[in-house]
């Protein structure tokens, strides 16, 4: 009698805990990621597997990219490769973390309020035909929204700054400000906007890794811009970054940094 009292004790128990931990978990996975994966498992939604992420395809260190990034809006007409645009994406929201979903940038609380989408110009990426699409961090996937060659609008919404039309791709980051505001009020607002910056600072470093250029486009109308990539009334876009192979790439030697440095000091 009593071992059966403390089997069953220990069963309960167990169960009180797994549901703690899986509610502790699921809970930092955005709701809406979970949803959106599975309505496109039930309908003929177009999916593009991305190669998938690795940690060795650059040559820079972390210090070089961080010297190296410049904001370049300048660029040849050749298409980026599929890889280029899969580990730009992983660099902007992708999984770093396989227990709790964690993300390549930080985000408060780890309620996820931002949304990558890739604007692929004709021949903008090699083997990927021009549309919208959106970035699924679980799957490092792309799901086409809209089929063709949206880079004019978006040029036309972004006061026609000339390297959103010249760029291979443009990822557009957008923020659901619920995800955050609905954890910490107001205050959550200020965080979105923290966190769009560490995501844009990645694609910044990623791009420079590769050799390729960017730059951080925050001028546009948010009505236009949100009617192309067809998003509902609770997403705003915060910013476009145009990505392309540049006309030249910026370079700056430890020496010349370092010269500065110390005249600067009056040394
Ligand atoms: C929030 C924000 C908005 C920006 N908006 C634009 C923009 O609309 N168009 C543009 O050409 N550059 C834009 N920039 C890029 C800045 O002009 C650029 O970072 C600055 O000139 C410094 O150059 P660097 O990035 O090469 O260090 C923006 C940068 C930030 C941080």
């Amino acid at each position: 009698m009593l071992l059966n009292i403390i089997v069953i004790g220990v069963i309960v128990l167990a169960a009180v805990g797994s549901v703690l931990v899986i509610t502790k978990y699921t809970n930092l996975i955005p709701i809406n990621t979970i949803e959106t994966s599975g309505m496109a498992k039930m309908s003929n939604e177009t999916v593009i597997n991305l190669p998938l992420p690795k940690f060795k395809v650059g040559k820079l260190t972390v210090e070089e990219a961080i010297a190296y990034r410049r904001s370049i809006r300048e660029y040849v007409s050749k298409p980026i490769t599929l890889v280029q645009l899969s580990q730009l994406l992983w660099a902007a929201q992708g999984i770093t973390n396989t227990r709790h979903g964690f993300r390549a940038a930080p985000s408060a609380g780890a309620t996820y309020p931002l949304e990558v989408y890739v604007v692929v110009r004709d021949g903008g990426v090699e083997g990927l035909p021009a549309g919208i699409y959106r970035y699924d961090p679980y799957t490092h996937s792309l799901r086409l929204i809209r089929k063709g060659d949206y880079s004019l609008e978006l040029y036309r919404a972004s006061l026609e700054q000339p390297w959103v039309k010249d760029a291979a791709v443009n990822i557009v980051i957008t923020a659901i400000y619920e995800r955050t505001t609905g954890r910490y009020g107001d205050r959550g607002v200020r965080y979105v906007h923290i966190e769009v910056g560490h995501v844009g600072q990645n694609i910044y470093l990623e791009a420079t890794n590769f050799g390729l250029g960017t730059v951080a486009v925050g001028a546009f109308y948010d009505d236009e811009v949100g009617k192309i990539l067809g998003v509902g009334p609770d997403e705003h876009p915060l910013y476009i970054m145009p990505v392309g192979v540049p006309e030249r790439q910026y370079r700056v030697s430890e020496e010349e940094i370092q010269e500065f440095i110390l005249r600067n000091r009056g040394g």
